[in-house]
């Protein structure tokens, strides 16, 4: 008994998916149990299931009592940008503007690693204040933001990914680097980081406008000699970039083709943004596995366009798809608020987007785009034990509208209509409580 009780033990409603709802009403896609518990031992889930069938073992032990609210696998954030948490909320018009005028300047700190280590701490507190326990992270061009954010990522335990951007043109001086060092740091970065505890490395080319043709190849190169690596990069994001890319590269079909050309299309691979990419863009993503990634708040905040989730359905296979803050192009660090967002990109275009669908996307989907499926996104024995606590009536609107939300959808879809960080009652962590409601 002592020793069971060092594991932990917890209680609540539990809600998790096995696979992509089919619609409203496709029950079999998720597990909900109404009164239910999770117990915890190594960092991992041991067993899970209604509180009735607790098994004997656990019988007498102290637990933590999260009734009434409802426990989740925690939520994956499938791009974002560690050095922009000081750039959310910076006047400009659109994607070009916003990085020379704010992002390209507040990177430059991260040359400095005491501000990056410090920088790394408040970004995992934010990201954990908001319920998410897994990000696929951009670093600023220093390798030094990398080593900061994921050497604090190790010691919380946690799962995250990140690479040191590359960019060897079109960025200020202090920003750059070139084809070898933006080689050789990500090579070391993979030495140092991938794969300890469960921190891994990004191939992380920035966008095809900052790289030159050689660190096109590099990134290419590095993309083939480490097929275990996430790459990601961003796509099809704003028009004025599309045509500067092509100028840049006047041999390229279109944009996706740039990356095609490099060897970088593939099941690995985070394409940020994919807004106006054409039907050859789109089999070719489809073709290759590549996955795009709806960032929604930054696409409203920077102007940049309306994803479409049917564009991504217009292919066989369909495109495989993410959804992610982007901090700080995006405008919130929470899922939930990301996804209310992207139900009203998706509305405006007549398309629907149902909370059973979001909510799988958010936790279970966005697990399987990075192809963490089988050890993140579910509160199944032997996942990582990583799961949140949400309240949803966690501030005054959804207090009122809660009293008259009879089904789980309803409630989910109060969660992210009206949720934010305030719903978050707790973030648990390799079976640790790492946040608890107003700690931040
Ligand atoms: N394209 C290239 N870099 C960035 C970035 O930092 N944010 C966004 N939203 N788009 C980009
Ligand atoms: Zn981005």
């Amino acid at each position: 008994r002592g020793h069971v009780s060092k594991q932990g033990l917890f209680r609540g409603r539990l809600l998790w998916f096995e696979r992509e709802p089919d619609g409203a009403t496709d029950e079999d896609a998720y597990h909900y149990i109404e009164d239910g518990g999770i117990a915890v031992a190594d960092g991992r889930i041991a067993w899970s299931g209604p509180w009735s069938a607790l098994p004997d073992e656990y019988g007498g032990v102290d637990y933590i009592d999260h009734r009434p609210y409802l426990f989740m696998p925690g939520f994956v954030d499938c791009h974002i940008h560690f050095p922009q948490g000081q750039v959310v909320a910076s006047y400009a018009g659109s994607l070009l503007e916003w990085l020379n005028t704010y992002t390209f300047v507040e990177e430059q700190k991260y040359a400095d690693p005491d501000h990056a280590g410090r920088m790394a701490d408040r970004f995992l507190d934010m990201l954990l204040a908001h319920g998410t326990t897994t990000a696929v992270a951009y670093g600023s061009v220093h390798k030094g933001s990398v080593d900061a954010l994921l050497c604090a990522a190790l010691r919380r335990n946690m799962r995250m990914v990140a690479g040191k951007v590359m960019m060897d043109r079109n960025a200020p001086e202090a920003l750059t680097d070139t084809p070898k060092t933006g080689y050789d740091d990500t090579k070391a970065l993979i030495a140092a980081w991938h794969g300890k505890g469960r921190v891994e490395v990004a191939v992380t080319p920035r966008f095809a406008l900052t790289s030159t043709e050689a660190q096109m190849e590099m990134a290419g190169a590095l993309a083939r000699e480490h097929p275990e690596c996430l790459v990601q990069t961003h796509l099809s994001e704003n028009h004025v970039e599309i045509e500067t890319v092509a100028k840049l590269f006047p041999w390229s079909k279109d944009y996706t083709d740039v990356y095609d050309h490099y060897g970088l299309l593939g099941p690995k691979t985070l394409f940020g943004h994919c807004i106006h990419q054409n039907a050859r863009e789109m089999a070719r993503m489809a073709e290759s596995r590549s996955v795009a990634v709806f960032c929604p708040t930054s696409n409203l905040f920077l102007g940049s366009g309306l994803f479409s989730l049917d564009k991504m359905r217009t292919t066989e296979p369909p495109v495989r798809h993410a959804i992610a803050t982007d901090i700080g192009g995006g405008t919130s660090w929470s899922m939930l608020r990301t996804l209310d967002e992207g139900y009203k990109v998706l509305n405006l275009q007549g398309q629907r987007y149902h909370p059973l669908r979001s909510f799988y996307q958010a936790t279970l989907g966005n697990a399987e785009a990075i192809g963490m499926n089988d050890k993140i996104g579910k509160l199944e024995a032997g996942y990582e034990a990583d799961f949140i606590v949400l309240d949803s009536a966690s501030n005054p609107a959804m207090a009122l509208r809660s009293e008259t939300i009879a089904t789980l959808p309803e409630e989910l879809f109060l969660l992210q209509t009206l949720g934010d960080d305030r719903a978050v009652v707790a973030t648990i962590v390799s079976g640790i409580t790492a946040h608890s409601r107003g700690k931040l």
